[in-house]
């Protein structure tokens, strides 16, 4: 995708909204903008279509009726995951595990929430390619797990983690499992019976959906355990109060259904591109090395470590031409590396030698080749 000049190689940021997405939205904001919440006709209709987007979502998942909430996004579905297990608990468990490389949204809450209400959080590594480490797992899980949070494929590296048999493994020992599923759709198919998860988040505008929601699925055996997230006047079964935006929750229905039409396609299209990127790294001569497990990971993300060279000072010479991102955390002070690289094995100077490449539905050969002549350009000034 072309914005203006700039080559754009960053969808796993975010995606822009696909054009079908901001044709279904518009009416909602124009003659169906009523409250959903109305005891009138304008009220019904806009009800009507929030409840038909939240069928597609649970569908989209293979969810039963009413086991999904509308968020703001993947960040509040997990905030709301991980505070609520823990509020409800009435067990002695008393541990909330979490991969090592988990987004901040899960590392963050789970540190905040465990050290305000008690408990502890401990971190499973992985390996030098990003999976899990399973031996450490099995031995971690235990009866003092309350709730396991891993994420389905991780937004830096794009690799994807067994969640089904780690759902089993958290299951075996009692413990409830959540999974963040923000980075999945463009990558495997999701089913939260077939993963076994007890809940799961995702976010619209990972997936050419409107940016300001999410859903976060909660079986409904579950459900009635649960304390609200955002207390209010009880919409959503009570668990998270407020007006629904319905244009937000029809446009994140949309992209779903279009994702899950077009998956064959759109992944075999990915992975193309992303084949294109390496090869093209090769032949012009670039010192590169792949981070993270180079076959089954999200066919659209590519990790590239260049070595030596500081993947800011890259990342801001390739401006305004090229858009990707460093997965580093800046600070203004100084670079911060990536905490999943790190627990990879990298070293720091790997670390921020590091760039994440992400590539999209709207993402062409020629656009591929022209930002890697001009990575190449840059890198010469190095
Ligand atoms: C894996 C993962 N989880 C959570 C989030 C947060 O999603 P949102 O922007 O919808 O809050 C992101 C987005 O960067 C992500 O990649």
């Amino acid at each position: 995708m072309l914005v203006g000049n700039a080559i754009y190689l960053d969808y796993q940021a975010t995606t822009p909204i696909a054009p079908q997405v901001r044709e279904a939205m518009a009416v909602y904001s124009e003659e169906l903008f009523a409250n959903p919440h109305s005891a009138h006709f304008l009220g019904h209709q806009a009800a009507e279509a929030v409840e038909v987007a939240r069928a597609k979502v649970e569908s989209f998942i293979g969810a039963s009726a009413e086991e999904i909430i509308f968020t703001s996004g993947a960040t509040e579905a997990n905030n709301q995951a991980i505070s609520s297990v823990l509020f409800a608990n009435t067990t002695k468990r008393n541990k909330i595990l979490i991969s090592a490389i988990e987004h901040k949204c899960i590392k963050n809450a789970a540190y905040f929430f465990a050290h305000k209400l008690g408990y502890q959080v401990a971190e499973i590594p992985v390996a030098s390619d990003g999976m899990l480490d399973m031996q450490a797992y099995q031995s971690m899980l235990n009866d003092q797990v309350l709730l396991v949070s891993i994420m389905a494929v991780n937004n830096e590296i794009g690799v994807i983690q067994p969640i089904q048999q780690l759902a089993e493994s958290a299951h075996d020992v009692g413990a409830l499992f959540h999974c963040d599923a923000a980075q999945a759709p463009e990558a495997i198919d999701l089913d939260v019976k077939e993963l076994k998860v007890d809940m799961l988040s995702l976010s619209a505008h990972k997936v050419y959906g409107p940016k300001g929601i999410g859903a976060l699925y909660i079986n409904n055996a579950l459900q009635a355990a649960l304390p609200p997230f955002i207390h209010g006047g009880g919409q959503q079964f009570g668990l998270r109060s407020g007006t629904l935006p319905t244009g937000l929750a029809v446009g994140f229905a949309t992209a779903l259904d279009i994702a899950r039409e077009g998956a064959t396609h759109n992944r075999a299209w990915l992975a193309a591109m992303k084949q294109h990127f390496i090869e093209g790294l090769t032949q012009r001569s670039i010192d590169f090395t792949l981070n993270g497990k180079a076959d089954n990971t999200h066919p659209g993300c590519l990790n590239i470590e260049f070595v030596n060279t500081d993947a800011t000072a890259l990342l801001a010479a390739m401006q305004p031409e090229v858009c990707a991102s460093t997965g580093s955390a800046c600070n203004s002070a100084f670079t911060q590396a990536s905490h999943v690289l790190l627990a990879m094995g990298l070293t720091e100077a790997q670390a921020t030698s590091s760039l994440r490449f992400s590539f999209g539905r709207y993402t062409d050969l020629p656009q591929i080749d022209r930002a890697l002549d001009i990575i190449q350009q840059r890198l010469a000034r190095f």
